[in-house]
C-alpha cells in the first residue's frame, strides 16, 4: 500500500470512530445507560490512534515531505492547526470525563459508576470530536487524492514514507497496539448503546 493510500485508509477509522462518538454523545444527552468503561476506551483510542498514531504519522513523516511540493505548505500548515484543536479536546474530554467517575463507588462486578455530576460536558466534547474527525479527514482526503492525481511523491519517497510509518507504529506501542486499537473500534460499534 502506498504511503498516502495508508493514510486515506486510516481515515475511515478515523470516521468510524467519530460516528461511535457521536451516537455516545446522543445517548448521553438522552440519558441512555452507557458504560463509562465505553467512553474511556473512546478516549484512548482517540489519544493512541488518532493524536499519537495518525496525526504522529501526518506530522513527523507525511508532511515534512510534502511540504516543499506544490505549493501544498499552506494547506499542512492548517492541518497542523487543526491537529493541535483536536488535541485540545481529546484532553478536555478525558478532563470531563474523569470528573464524572464516583471514584469511591467502584464495584468490582459492575465496574465504574457515574456521580452525580453533569454529563453535558462529556456528551458535548463527544460531539466536537466527531465532528472535528469529520471535517478534517475530509480535507485530508482532498489533499490526499491531489498529491494522489498529480503524482506528486517519488518511488523512493514514497518507500521512504512506509518505512517511516514503521517507526512511528514501534513509538506508539507497535503492530499488536495497533490492531488492538481497531478491534476495539469494532468492540465498540457492537455495543448495546449503538444501536
Ligand atoms: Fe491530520
Ligand atoms: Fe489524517
Amino acid at each position: 500500500m502506498s504511503s498516502t493510500e495508508n493514510l486515506l485508509q486510516e481515515h475511515l477509522i478515523v470516521r468510524r470512530l467519530g460516528s461511535i462518538a457521536k451516537k455516545c454523545s446522543d445517548g448521553l444527552y438522552t440519558n441512555k445507560n452507557i458504560p463509562i468503561e465505553d467512553i474511556q476506551i473512546i478516549s484512548v483510542v482517540i489519544e493512541e490512534f488518532v493524536d499519537a498514531f495518525h496525526h504522529g504519522k501526518e506530522e513527523n513523516a507525511y508532511f515534512p515531505i510534502t511540504k516543499e511540493k506544490n505549493s501544498f505548505s499552506e494547506d499542512i500548515r492548517k492541518f497542523l492547526i487543526e491537529h493541535e484543536l483536536g488535541r485540545r479536546i481529546a484532553k478536555m474530554l478525558r478532563r470531563e470525563l474523569d470528573l464524572l467517575i464516583d471514584h469511591k463507588r467502584y464495584d468490582k462486578y459492575e465496574g465504574l459508576k457515574w456521580n452525580n455530576k453533569n454529563k453535558e460536558p462529556v456528551a458535548r466534547f463527544l460531539k466536537s470530536y466527531a465532528v472535528f474527525g469529520s471535517d478534517h479527514t475530509g480535507k485530508e482526503d482532498v489533499f490526499f487524492k491531489t498529491i494522489q492525481e498529480k503524482d506528486s511523491l517519488s518511488e523512493e519517497e514514497d518507500i521512504q514514507l512506509v518505512k517511516h510509518y514503521e517507526l512511528c507504529r514501534n513509538q506508539v506501542g507497535g503492530k499488536a497496539r495497533i490492531e488492538e486499537m481497531i478491534r476495539l473500534v469494532g468492540y465498540l460499534e457492537d455495543r448495546e448503546w449503538m444501536k
